[in-house]
């Protein structure tokens, strides 16, 4: 495992989930489910939202934007945990483990910044509704999801190339069932303070600006709400933001848990725990907090599904 200079590591060990191996099976085949469901359920958002055109809205392509973050986040963490379940080969090579880093990142931050987009989208259709078409212009859809691919490419990358520079010389065991950046700056022997600095300064930039925004959308929408409240205009108002509304909730309820209540020093289960919750279930549950209530979404299904059973029946 050790170079002659005994500074190179050329791989990792992850130990996986803290359960019992009786009890291993059934953990798989619960995984297993939630990842297909995943995987399924935000695939079919994708595809309903390209075939319907009376879908090919702003909001719309956003969710579908979202779905695509959602399905690639869960993607770069479950089939290694699947996999490591059922072989009992733990290991992941040094180049693995970075890269997959650099995606969980990636994917995290993307579905961070698409918020924000849904957010304003949700804020310009409820404070300027007569404006709606021309503010949000298929031009400035698409400069939002570039601008968010751009930002999260960069904060990817810099978390990354810092890691890069760090040795890694005795331990390789992550306690964890993915290359955590946390868990990882544990186990170097390099000195980890910029690393440290700069995961607390851009950590705070790119939860807390994007939820401060979030936050702004909707005092201006609950605002302009107040200013003519009628029963009408708040149904009208819960029914378009009610389900964006859910979805930041989960993804800030979790975050803001996993950084406000720190875990004791070595609580691997606690931690383990809350990062199943925003790498699987926060991913699996978002396409059903858009399709359950929403009645545009269980319109396409229905016309999509009829336009191939006439063409099937032609
Ligand atoms: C993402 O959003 C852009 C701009 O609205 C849209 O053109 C594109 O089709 C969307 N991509 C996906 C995968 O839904």
């Amino acid at each position: 495992m050790m170079g002659r200079n005994q500074s190179v590591i050329s791989e990792f060990f992850l130990l996986g989930l803290p359960v019992e191996p009786e009890h291993q099976n059934l953990f798989y085949a619960l995984f297993l489910a939630m990842y297909l469901t995943t995987v399924l359920g935000n695939l079919l958002i994708i595809v309903l939202i390209q075939l319907d055109s009376h879908l090919h809205t702003p909001m719309y392509l956003f969710l579908s934007n979202l779905s695509f973050s959602d399905l690639c986040f869960s993607s770069v963490t479950m089939p290694k945990l699947l996999q490591n379940m059922l072989n009992e080969d733990p290991s992941i090579p040094y180049a693995g483990c970075l890269t997959q880093m650099y995606f969980f990142l990636f994917f995290g931050d993307l579905e961070s910044f698409l918020l924000v987009a849904m957010a304003y989208d949700r804020y310009v259709a409820i404070c300027f509704p007569l404006h709606y078409t021309t503010i949000m212009s298929p031009k400035l859809c698409l400069s939002l999801v570039m601008l968010s691919w751009v930002l999260t490419t960069f904060h990817a990358m810099l978390h990354t190339l810092l890691m890069a520079r760090l040795s890694f010389c005795v331990h390789n065991v992550i306690p964890h069932f993915f290359c955590d950046m946390s868990a990882l700056l544990k186990l170097s022997c390099s000195d980890t303070q910029v690393n440290e600095l700069v995961i607390f300064i851009m950590g705070g930039l790119i939860l807390v600006i994007p939820f401060l925004l979030i936050i702004m959308s909707y005092a201006q929408i609950v605002s302009s709400l107040l200013k003519v409240p009628s029963a009408r205009s708040i149904r009208k108002t819960f029914s378009t933001c009610g389900s964006h509304l859910s979805v930041v909730s989960l993804f800030y309820g979790t975050v803001i848990g996993l950084y406000l209540c720190p875990t004791a020093s070595n609580s691997t289960v606690k931690d383990t725990a809350m990062a199943m919750m925003y790498t699987v279930v926060t991913p699996m549950l978002n396409p059903f907090i858009y399709s359950l209530r929403n009645r545009d979404m269980k319109g396409a299904l229905g016309r999509v599904f009829c336009k191939k059973k006439t063409l099937f029946s032609l």
